[in-house]
């Protein structure tokens, strides 16, 4: 017999179905009733098994069944007596009337507890035995959210003209502020490749190559420090769009946002529609933060503080006197500050902008420099060598000279609006096997250390302190 999901047994009332699935909880009533709520990719619903009525193979079987046995079911679809129903549960109108049981795996006793919330159990424990936690129905909601996050994300880029372009994940440094992630070339003694922090550069390129408008669900890396909402390797909805002033942007993506809450959300509240916009300069000077947390309710799980910070400053300065870009080195800055470039750099604006949702920060981006000229004085500002410029972002440079449009782009940390829009503390709630605070992964051991003949291979003899 064809396999029936969970989900679709309230739409066979009186029917035979076979079920697949894992024993979630069995309750035992006399001796000669069990009940059990069986648990699939879809749901849960309640099996009943009447002793009496089943073949002696299932009646033998039964009472070997334990917690996350795999198994499966044939029986009948029936209504449950008005008294019965479950409101709480999807398939609560219905039971299976089990005729035959098979299991077709036993499963040791879990180190905690799955069929609750796993909140509370040690992290270490859970990220161990990810694939046991990601079993509890917390888990599994939120990563079944995440899908549904990003395939409308994927289908309102590609509503909307954007295409979905993959880039490398091997490429040379960018210069994005964090540490890169270095990964050694076997084929090229003594030479490294990075991950990527972002594609910017690569999504830059994509506009010089003419697709104007290119989007991609983008893995990135980066060897910083762990916060609650930040991770080594985390996901951006990447965009970027020529012939686009910042107005473009700024309504596209507040548009995005809006349908989605609309769409998947409904229970949610924007609390200010058009979202509220302050200059970088306004919400420090307001809130003291540029990701201020405008909730009117902060106890509100459904209260959503959209907002937009705009004109950061192009420059910060670093301890050692030097300056740096404060968000990246290929953000254009505004007209009218340009003449301050060499007389008061750090008053120049960038025409750089970021989103904030309760409190953090969600996205950034810019309209970026399309001009050879300019883009080598932002390098010289930030004390970049002609030389260097060239062996860094000669690709750059040059891809400007060959009639690169104006752009502009965004990048919504996914990660993060999961965990917003999921009501989770931390972005490790929502991604599926994430590194502990301290870039571990328990379950698989990562990282290690080589085999010296691995290491050989690509050219490493390590100097270790201890
Ligand atoms: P930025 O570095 O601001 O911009 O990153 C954009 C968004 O990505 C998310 N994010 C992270 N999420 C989880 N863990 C991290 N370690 C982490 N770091 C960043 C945040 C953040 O707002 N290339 C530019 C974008 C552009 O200019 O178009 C960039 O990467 O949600």
């Amino acid at each position: 017999m064809q396999r029936t999901w969970i989900d679709q047994t309230v739409e066979k009332i009186d029917q035979p179905v076979r079920l697949n699935g894992w024993v979630h909880r069995i309750r035992k009533m006399g001796d000669k009733l069990v009940f059990i709520d069986l648990r699939d990719g879809s749901g849960v619903a309640q099996i009943v098994f009447y002793k009496p009525d089943l073949d002696e193979i299932t009646a033998s079987i039964i009472d070997t069944l334990r917690p996350e046995y795999v198994v499966a079911v044939d029986g009948k679809v029936q209504k449950r007596g008005e008294k019965q129903i479950n409101p709480d549960i999807q398939t609560g109108t219905i039971e299976i009337a089990a005729t035959t049981l098979q299991i077709l795996n036993t499963a040791i006793t879990p180190p905690f507890e799955i069929d609750k919330d796993t909140i509370l159990v040690n992290e270490e424990l859970r990220l161990k035995y990810r694939y046991l936690d990601l079993r509890s129905e917390r888990m599994a909601r939120n990563i079944r959210m995440r899908d549904k996050i990003v395939q409308f994300f994927r289908d309102y880029m590609h509503r909307n003209r954007f295409i979905e372009i993959e880039t490398p994940i091997l490429m040379k440094g960018t210069p994005e502020g964090a540490r890169e992630f270095v990964v050694p070339s076997r084929l090229h003694e003594g030479t490294f490749y990075v991950l990527p922090q972002s594609p910017q550069q690569f999504k830059q390129l994509c506009m010089v190559a003419g697709f104007e408008r290119y989007f991609q669900i983008a893995r990135c890396f980066r060897d910083e420090d762990q916060r609650g909402d930040r991770q080594p390797e985390f996901t951006q909805l990447d965009f970027e769009m020529s012939f686009v002033e910042r107005e473009d942007i700024l309504s596209y993506t507040e548009a995005m946002f809006i349908t989605l809450v609309e769409e998947l959300f409904p229970e949610k509240r924007i609390s200010t529609r058009p979202f509220p916009r302050f200059t970088y300069a306004q919400s420090m000077e307001k809130f003291g933060s540029d990701k201020p947390d405008l909730r009117q309710d902060k106890n509100d799980p459904n209260e959503l503080a959209f907002g937009w910070i705009v004109d950061f400053p192009m420059f910060e300065r670093l301890e050692d006197g030097s300056i740096q870009a404060q968000h990246h080195p290929f953000c254009s800055i505004h007209p009218e500050d340009m003449e301050k470039l060499d007389s008061d750099p750090m008053s120049v604006r960038a025409n750089a902008y970021d989103l904030f949702l309760n409190g953090f920060e969600l996205s950034s981006g810019s309209i970026r420099i399309h001009e050879q000229a300019l883009q080598k004085k932002i390098f010289d500002k930030l004390g970049i060598s002609e030389e260097e410029q060239h062996d860094r972002f000669g690709h750059m440079l040059d891809a400007f000279t060959y009639g690169a449009p104006p752009h502009g782009g965004f990048a919504p940390g996914i990660d993060r609006i999961v965990m917003l829009l999921a009501g989770e503390p931390n972005i490790r709630e929502v991604i599926p096997f994430p590194k502990t605070g301290d870039a571990r992964d328990p379950m698989m051991g990562a990282p290690t250390p080589l085999e010296p003949k691995r290491l050989r291979d690509v050219h490493i003899k390590l100097d270790l302190e201890t």
